[in-house]
């Protein structure tokens, strides 16, 4: 076990009378300030509006474990093998020369925000956003995890044909030592040319409750072997068909297990380990675009106050989408259509060459503009919007050096047209370890941060109710998703820029620290 525990110390305090730091716990009283709107006829009144909350942080981290579905392909070797190298500050020769370990492409661990004003300089200071909460560090996290290939992650990194070999050749022995769980593999649900390597199988082709208890298990053993205090699951997995909502199946959290007690037919492993890992309040994240959060599974997670996070991964072009069309959209440019072409070669690619399996992607790919698009009233009329085709093909030649290739075309002044090619090539798994780090630290942030409403009246008094976790859907972690699931009835939002605002200003609400604004009138009135 080369996992160390080390709790490092706090970049910086907050001063306030809002702010109160204990050994254990930081406690924010926090105004958060919206804008309430009624309309009659047409017209609008503002209303601005104040509600308090408090927020508690759990300063200790902790050991925290994560067990991934599907360890053995391409971003489960990369992510572990990634962590490695991290974790044992490794170099190694390329032909460009050598390259050091590093975590580029997260976002916790990449980028910066800013804290504030530097009171003699005026400059504004900058900060890890790592830094802005106590947070785990990747590099102590202890991997595991199931795949139905039992290749161990020396010979899976070789399959997966990512890594340069000069640095497997450091981690290849580490590699070798991690065996992947056997799991659960239901043939109808990934491609049928996924069979060859399904060699790892707890058996059963069809949902059971023996799974359940198989797997939940599983999660327990890994805690207490590696001494977790906490765990974390993430389906990084083949992409699974969409199971279809049936009522009196999987509608209800009941029927739902009553139907994997049964071994209903449209019960897929994804869920079937959602269902485990909810049994054992374990936040499960689903890294594919698959629903693996039938209704049921929604209801279950909610009843049992366990986090659940999703769905796909926004690693390349759909990142570049919801950033440009932001941009485009936002400028009063109006988007008229955004074609997208993708080829790749890996594993994932030959998955999505079935067609129920493509179909999962197409979705997930499809709706990411929805929200911008809506929200300019000026540009789009009710319900019009961007034609938008999403193609993929398997190209085995590329390897994980996937392609894709967007056109966006736009209507400007005047009906000319600007026409915007973007073509993005890039290794799929480099860009995708990344963002299971930042889905893992935020999400296990959130297992420690706790709220209850405040009131002016009561802001000292002792008994203000009962602290309690975030919703059960993590829509905080939107940034990180292609097709961000949220709580039933609240808005998707899909704008990148949004996105990092939302997760960014939810840290710094709980260190009593205003949203972060761009006003900057400290350098405009003076
Ligand atoms: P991969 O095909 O290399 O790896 C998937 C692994 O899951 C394989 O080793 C396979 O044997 C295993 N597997 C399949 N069914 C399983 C089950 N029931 N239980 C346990 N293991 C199982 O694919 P890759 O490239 O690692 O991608 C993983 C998933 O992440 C795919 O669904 C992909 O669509 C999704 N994703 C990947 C992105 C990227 O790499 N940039 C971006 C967005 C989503």
């Amino acid at each position: 076990d080369t996992a160390v525990k080390s709790p490092k110390s706090e970049l910086f305090t907050v001063q306030s009378p809002n702010v109160t730091y204990t050994d254990k716990e930081i406690i924010s009283k926090y105004t958060y300030r919206t804008t309430e709107v009624n309309v009659t006829d047409g017209k609008y009144v503002a209303t601005p509006k104040e509600t308090l909350y408090d927020f508690k942080t759990e300063r200790n981290v902790g050991k925290v474990g994560v067990m991934l579905v599907g360890l053995g392909g391409n971003n489960g070797t990369t992510i572990t093998a990634g962590i490695l190298a991290n974790r044992r500050n490794l170099t190694w020769e390329t032909r460009e020369g050598p390259r050091a370990a590093n975590y580029y492409g997260s976002v916790i661990m990449g980028s910066t925000v800013k804290l504030g004003t530097d009171a003699k300089t005026q400059k504004e200071i900058n900060i890890p956003l790592h830094d802005m909460l106590p947070m785990a560090h990747p590099n102590d996290l202890v991997i595991g995890g199931w795949d139905i290939s039992s290749l161990d992650l020396a010979a899976a990194a070789d399959r997966a044909k990512v890594l340069e070999p000069t640095l497997k050749q450091l981690v290849r022995k580490e590699l070798a030592s991690i065996k992947p769980l056997p799991s659960i593999y239901y043939p109808d649900f990934i491609a049928a040319n996924q069979e060859s390597r399904a060699d790892n199988i707890v058996p059963g082709s069809k949902a059971s409750s023996e799974h359940v208890e198989h797997i939940r298990k599983d999660i327990r053993d890994f805690k207490a072997t590696h001494s977790l205090d906490k765990v974390i699951v993430l389906w990084t997995a083949n992409t699974e068909r969409y199971a279809n909502i049936l009522s009196g199946v999987n509608d209800t959290s009941a029927n739902l297990l009553a139907s994997i007690e049964s071994g209903h037919a449209e019960i897929a492993p994804s869920t079937v380990f959602a269902v485990a890992s909810i049994l054992e309040n374990v936040p499960f994240i689903n890294g594919s675009p698959q629903n693996t959060f039938v209704p049921g599974c929604l209801a279950l997670a909610s009843e049992k106050n366990s986090f659940l996070g999703g769905d796909d991964f926004k690693s390349g072009q759909t990142k570049m989408k919801s950033a440009l069309v932001d941009f485009l959209i936002n400028a009063g440019i109006k988007l008229t259509s955004i074609a997208s072409y993708n080829h790749l070669g890996n594993n994932d690619g030959k998955n999505l060459s079935s067609q129920a399996q493509f179909r999962s992607k197409e979705i997930s790919k499809s709706n990411v503009v929805d929200d911008m698009v809506e929200a300019n009233t000026v540009l789009y009329k009710p319900g019009e919007k961007p034609d938008h085709t999403v193609v993929i093909k398997y190209m085995p030649a590329v390897g994980d050096n996937k392609r894709a290739m967007d056109e966006y075309y736009a209507e400007i002044f005047l009906g000319g047209h600007q026409t915007i090619f973007i073509s993005n090539v890039c290794e799929d798994s480099l860009l995708a370890a990344p963002l299971i780090i930042d889905l893992i630290l935020v999400a296990e942030l959130m297992t420690r941060i706790t709220w209850r409403a405040g009131s002016k009246e009561q802001q000292n008094a002792d008994a203000k109710g009962e602290w309690k976790g975030f919703h059960s859907v993590l829509s905080v972690l939107s940034y990180m998703l292609k097709a961000p699931v949220v709580p039933e009835g609240t808005p998707v939002i899909n704008s990148l820029a949004r996105q990092r605002g939302c997760m960014v200003n939810v840290l710094r609400a709980c260190v009593g620290l205003e949203v972060e604004g761009d006003m900057g009138l400290e350098y405009k009135l003076f």
